[in-house]
């Protein structure tokens, strides 16, 4: 599928967004692992979350869509406790999706059950050791494909460890404190620095008492139950930066977002925008369900380029494709260190971003660990692609609303793995956008 942008100006309007890709997994997940049915409002059915829902259907679980649009699900999850789950009839095809392989073999640690994990070429070659290996040590018996997947888990009662998070993954911390609701002692995680919290919140909604301390994280042992809870998934931060960036760089635009999880685990790209002189306002701060949520307002600013390296780089790790386009469009120089972990998503994003804008015009150079932005450059329309990766798609949507004539993505039906109604979002906020 192709999708076609014009160049626009005047974006405005007020628009919801779909829900969290990352709490929508996690969601479905304790709702699965709870005593009892649970309710998930404006559940994201994108093909990642899907994933995960056939995952826990082929072990056993029941989980009825009772109202879904292009946009939202509402879920309604029968939980078969700690220990109902069962061996399923073959392996478990976790598609593109890195959440469910990682969480996943999270929660199978801790069944005596025999589970092979796969997924398409791409998922095949994600690596997959940072979560096997922490798991081993509670306990698991966990096999990699030379580290990646396919990966067979058969699981089984676990004891706690005290972990250093090699890497400041969520996916990573989040499958160890899955596996920890199965341990006999006390799981402590050390993360190296601040790292997306939604599971710790979300287990301490649900009765488990996860305690954390500065960037230290310690579960309990000998959980006996989660308790089911009816939830809303909140706004995705990580889908919402594309309107955002959108609104910024159109000439005479002003677009306000709805609703939009504001965890500060999440908005390093919040932060970078502002210093870059972005003209952005949180609007209706409160909170939900333990995550605090606000309205987004964004207005068309002219941006100047600066530095970004450190723990910013965790706190927006899925914002890089979108932070390169607005830094096309920046004053001066933008320099993105530490973030070789970009090599590692959908695709190597350094270099997937880098070629595909350059063929934008862009003037930009890959690093090892990073990139470097000149701007502000006038973008040309092209035909660019999505190399698989949905957050690639999505960036170069919006270089092409702000670049001169036409732009053509290819391969643009991967937007669906996060942000299924993406095309329709921007002809709601005035872009000119043909899918064909
Ligand atoms: C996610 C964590 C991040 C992020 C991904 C979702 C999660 O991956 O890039 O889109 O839901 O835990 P890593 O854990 O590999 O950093």
């Amino acid at each position: 599928m192709r999708l076609i942008i014009q160049p626009a100006a005047g974006l405005r309007g007020s628009i919801s967004i779909p829900g969290d890709k990352s709490i929508s997994h996690r969601a479905v997940v304790l709702a699965a692992l709870a005593e009892g049915a649970s309710r998930i409002s404006g559940w994201l059915p994108s093909g990642d979350c899907w994933a995960t829902v056939n995952g826990l259907r082929a072990l056993g679980v029941q989980i009825e869509v009772l109202n879904e649009t292009e946009t939202s699900a509402d879920l309604l999850v029968q939980g078969v406790g700690l220990n109902g789950f069962r061996d399923p009839a073959g392996p478990l095809n976790c598609q593109g999706s890195g959440t469910t392989i990682r969480l996943l073999a999270g929660l199978l640690a801790g069944q005596p059950l025999d589970v092979i994990l796969d997924g398409h070429t791409g998922l095949r070659r994600r690596p997959m050791e940072r979560v096997a290996r922490p798991l081993r040590r509670m306990g698991a018996n966990i096999q990699t494909t030379d580290g990646r997947p396919p990966l067979r888990v058969q699981g089984g009662r676990l004891q706690g460890i005290e972990f250093e998070m090699p890497i400041p993954s969520g996916q990573v911390k989040s499958a160890v404190l899955l596996a920890a609701l199965f341990a006999d002692s006390p799981i402590v995680i050390h993360q190296p620095g601040p790292v997306r919290d939604h599971l710790e919140r979300m287990l301490n909604a649900r009765g488990v008492q996860v305690e954390v301390t500065g960037n230290t994280i310690k579960s309990p042992a000998g959980v006996e139950k989660i308790s089911p809870l009816d939830v809303e998934i909140p706004a995705d931060f990580s889908s919402a930066v594309f309107p955002l960036v959108a609104a910024l760089l159109a000439p005479e635009s002003e677009v306000t977002l709805t609703r939009v999880n504001v965890n500060e685990t999440r908005t390093g790209l919040l932060d970078v925008l502002r210093e870059m002189q972005a003209d952005v306002t949180l609007l209706d701060q409160n909170e939900a369900y333990g995550e605090p949520l606000a309205g987004i307002s964004a207005r068309s600013s002219a941006l100047r380029g600066m530095v970004i390296q450190g723990d910013t780089v965790v706190r927006m790790i899925d914002e890089f494709p979108i932070l390169a386009v607005a830094a096309t469009q920046a004053r001066g120089r933008t320099v993105v260190r530490d973030a070789t972990e970009l090599r590692l998503k959908e695709t190597d994003r350094i270099k997937a971003t880098v070629e595909e804008l350059r063929k934008m015009g862009a003037q930009m150079i890959a690093c090892p660990d990073g990139f470097e932005v000149h701007g502000p450059t006038r973008l040309k329309g092209a035909v660019v692609d999505s190399q698989g990766d949905h957050r690639l798609a999505m960036a170069l949507a919006v270089a092409g609303l702000v670049a001169e004539g036409q732009t053509i993505i290819t391969n643009a039906e991967v937007i669906a793995d996060s942000y299924p109604g993406f095309s329709r979002m921007l002809s709601q906020i005035g872009a000119r956008v043909e899918l064909a």
